[in-house]
């Protein structure tokens, strides 16, 4: 029923007491009314507490609190004063703020004795009234908590605002919570990056990771160095010029905005390696000094940093003197990461450092490239972060490592005292698609491994998603990708460690409204087609699975004649072929097309013996991967692909009994950017009883690392004639890299999809 009165509900006077130890005590106002003709809460309404991150404790209680208007009237505060305009900005329509009228039913406490940098809040709503208590810092975040609730709870405020009594005593699990945005393979506007930091204080993220210096791009305005801006900024895209950079009035007012919001900017300045930019600017910086491009493609380049050089560090102490005067932060992030070290083999004037310093090589060289930066960094008083190669030598002192190749290097780190920011590829790079890091994949993450003592533990500070945009265009295909994984790291770094997948995944749909609202063009959950093919009743049948709710799909087998199929329902297959599927929710085409190649050959489900397993990293579906039927695709992260790290492929296939045999075929991958190659040569024995090893096929030199780009090679080896029960198949890792592809010593990998008996 309508409330057909008028009610006043509540009036505070403000006050604001300032003593000499600090104490702050400012109450503030916020008027409720609810007014005349208003409508009455559904019967059905319950009250919607979905909040992202999940809060360390919540107490919902029976009853709403109820209102037309809100109205500050005095005494405010910053963070009051942002709240206010969040809600002015995503709720234009209404009139929340209008000051018809005063009450005392809003009340913000903040505290001394909380430690000021203390992220702990608490916020009550009853039915009469909202409080909220906490350092400034933890009232922004009970601000962040209310804001929630009000959009979860309210389709159209300008009816009436209507929120459930509730206690949220709230805190956060990981003191650093970052998102890496990459602003260098593309430029993004500030107006982008605003958003993405408000989007970054709702969630209570609060560190900005910026990439700013690159092979492709110098973004940061240089008083000094002005050809940093003029050559190094820009690139030729296919015949246009493509780039830009923040001009220091830009980057500051970034920062403050980010400050205001409680989220620091570290700026990520790229040393020895991905700084073809810079080099490109001032060719003197490197080996060779001569001139060189800034970069117009993706991947690690050889040009980088002279070590042998002291004019190098002449630049870099001069830069990060500029950094410095425009970065608050304590903390620099000097990279470290993907530096080839061809150069320096063939460079005397590095050759000479290594001699003169007494180093063993060329990685004791890096070693000491990056600690001369960290002294010029620590007579600015700053600390460096850098990714995990850093840590491969001995460097010394209080560096943070963010360990991004596993959780390996983090590992090592914090058993030599280290501080740690966890940001694994397996589960933290946003740029890879949702195919093979999902919702549930970042959900599932944990930033401290297994296995460490508790001040180990102690020394992982948090983690970080990174969105590296060389296949990020735009503001768009940004927020596809980051969207909506960025709210499941966020819960896995503010929360607790308790999972609950499906009330997460409930929760994350009533965000999408929140999302909507923020015009985030979210992409979605998980990869909506799971292809499986599996033997039943001795026939092979696909089946679909799917982790997004309420799909259809259609498909058809290479004919382009789309047939209907639901879920879980079973096609039989019995020759080889593709299987093209879409996904389809409420009439709409629901992520990209899928195709699935299949093999049906006399291998299928036998039995596989490994001599060295494959890498946890890329395990594909394990030992029954090779012969599952299932063939890759080009993208080496389909989970279709199973890797050999550095090591060889060596394994045997039981066929249950003795056969004919005439083809055995396998495909392998290349994509040296990512150190992926062909085996040098492949060879297979055959056997009928596993001891007695018949001769050997040989297909020499298949292997070519000089061909660039994805690709899959078949290896076949035809009309072989075999009577035949056991099959051994060696495939040879080159495992050393030419040295300008090799990045601090990761080696090489194999890929494999499937081997095909026939
Ligand atoms: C990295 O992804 N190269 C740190
Ligand atoms: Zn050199």
């Amino acid at each position: 029923m309508p409330i057909k009165m008028l009610k006043n509900l509540n009036l505070l006077t403000a006050n604001t007491i300032l003593t000499g130890n600090l104490r702050i005590t400012i109450s503030l106002l916020i008027l409720f009314l609810i007014s005349c003709n208003s409508p009455s809460i559904s019967e059905k309404f319950v009250g919607n507490i979905s909040i992202i991150p999940r809060p360390w404790k919540v107490k919902k209680n029976s009853g709403f609190f109820k209102s037309k208007h809100l109205s500050i009237k005095e005494g405010s505060i910053k963070e009051i004063e942002l709240f206010k305009n969040q809600i002015r900005e995503y709720y234009p329509e209404t009139n929340l703020f209008s000051n018809k009228n005063t009450s005392n039913n809003f009340k913000i406490t903040l505290e001394d004795q909380l430690d000021v940098e203390s992220s702990y809040y608490e916020l009550k709503i009853s039915d009469d009234s909202i409080k909220i208590k906490g350092s400034k810092k933890g009232v922004f975040y009970g601000l962040q908590t209310l804001f929630q609730l009000i959009t979860l709870n309210n389709n159209n405020v300008d009816q009436q605002l209507t929120l459930p009594c509730i206690e949220i005593k709230d805190k956060n699990t990981f003191q650093h919570r970052g998102f890496l945005m990459d602003c260098c393979r593309h430029f993004f506007s500030v107006k982008t990056i605003k958003k993405y930091l408000d989007l970054l204080s709702i969630y209570k993220m609060n560190v900005l990771h910026w990439h700013l210096t690159e092979d492709q791009g110098w973004r940061i305005e240089s008083g000094k160095y002005p050809k940093l801006n003029s050559i190094g900024s820009w690139r030729k895209d296919s015949l246009k010029k493509y780039g830009g950079y923040y001009t220091k009035k830009e980057i500051k007012e970034i920062v403050k905005y980010a400050s205001d919001r409680y989220i620091e900017v570290i700026p990520e300045i790229e040393l020895p390696g991905h700084s073809q930019a810079a080099i490109a600017s001032y060719p003197y910086l490197s080996c060779k000094d001569e001139i060189i491009n800034v970069s117009n493609s993706w991947g690690v380049f050889k040009d980088i940093y002279c070590a042998g050089n002291d004019s190098v560090f002449t630049f870099l102490e001069n830069i990060f003197q500029e950094i410095t005067e425009i970065f608050p932060s304590d903390r620099i992030h000097i990279g470290g990461d993907e530096a080839p070290k061809f150069r320096w083999e063939n460079c005397e004037k590095c050759q000479k450092r290594i001699k003169d310093e007494g180093l063993k090589n060329e990685h004791e060289l890096q070693n000491y490239f990056i600690e001369r930066v960290a002294r010029i960094l620590e007579r600015k008083n700053k600390k460096i972060i850098g990714w995990d190669e850093i840590n491969e030598s001995s460097i010394k002192g209080d560096v943070t490592i963010q360990s991004w190749r596993g959780f390996t290097g983090g590992i090592k780190a914090v058993k030599e005292g280290k501080k740690v920011i966890m940001s694994p590829t397996s589960h933290c790079y946003f740029d890879y698609e949702i195919k093979s890091i999902d919702l549930e994949k970042v959900y599932s993450f944990n930033p401290i491994p297994k296995g460490l003592n508790p001040s180990e533990k102690k020394l992982i500070i948090g983690g970080e998603c990174n969105l590296w945009s060389e296949r990020i265009p735009n503001e768009k295909e940004l927020d596809r990708k980051a969207f909506p994984r960025l709210l499941a790291i966020s819960e896995v770094l503010w929360s607790k460690n308790e999972k609950d997948y499906k009330g997460f995944q409930n929760r994350v749909q009533d965000h999408y409204n929140i999302l909507n609202k923020l015009k985030v063009n979210y992409g979605i959950e998980a990869n909506p087609v799971n292809i499986k093919l599996k033997n039943e009743d001795f026939k092979n049948k696909v089946v679909i699975n799917s982790k997004v709710k309420n799909l259809n799909f259609s498909y058809h087998w290479g004919d382009g004649i789309f047939k209907k199929l639901q879920e879980k329902q079973t096609l039989e297959i019995k020759k080889s072929g593709d299987l093209t599927v879409q996904a389809f929710k409420d009439g709409n085409k629901y992520g990209d097309i899928e195709i699935k190649k299949f093999a049906i050959h006399l291998a299928l489900n036998k039995k596989i013996k490994y001599d060295k397993l494959y890498s946890e990293s890329y395990p594909s579906e394990g030992k029954s991967s090779l012969t599952n039927g299932e063939l890759g695709s080009l993208d080496f992260k389909d989970g279709l692909w199973q890797g050999f790290s550095g090591s060889d492929i060596n394994v045997i296939i039981d066929l249950d009994s003795i056969i004919k045999v005439n083809n055995i075929s396998m495909n392998f991958y290349q994509y040296i950017n990512s150190w992926i190659v062909l085996p040098k040569y492949i060879s297979i024995m055959s056997s009928k009883d596993s001891i007695n090893w018949e001769k050997s096929e040989k297909i020499k030199s298949f292997g070519n690392t000089k061909k660039r780009g994805k690709f899959i090679k078949k290896a076949s080896f035809k009309n072989l004639e075999l009577e035949v029960r056991y099959l051994k198949i060696f495939a040879k890792n080159i495992k050393k890299l030419p040295s300008w592809h090799e990045a601090a010593g990761s080696g090489s990998w194999l890929f494999i999809d499937e081997i095909i008996v026939e």
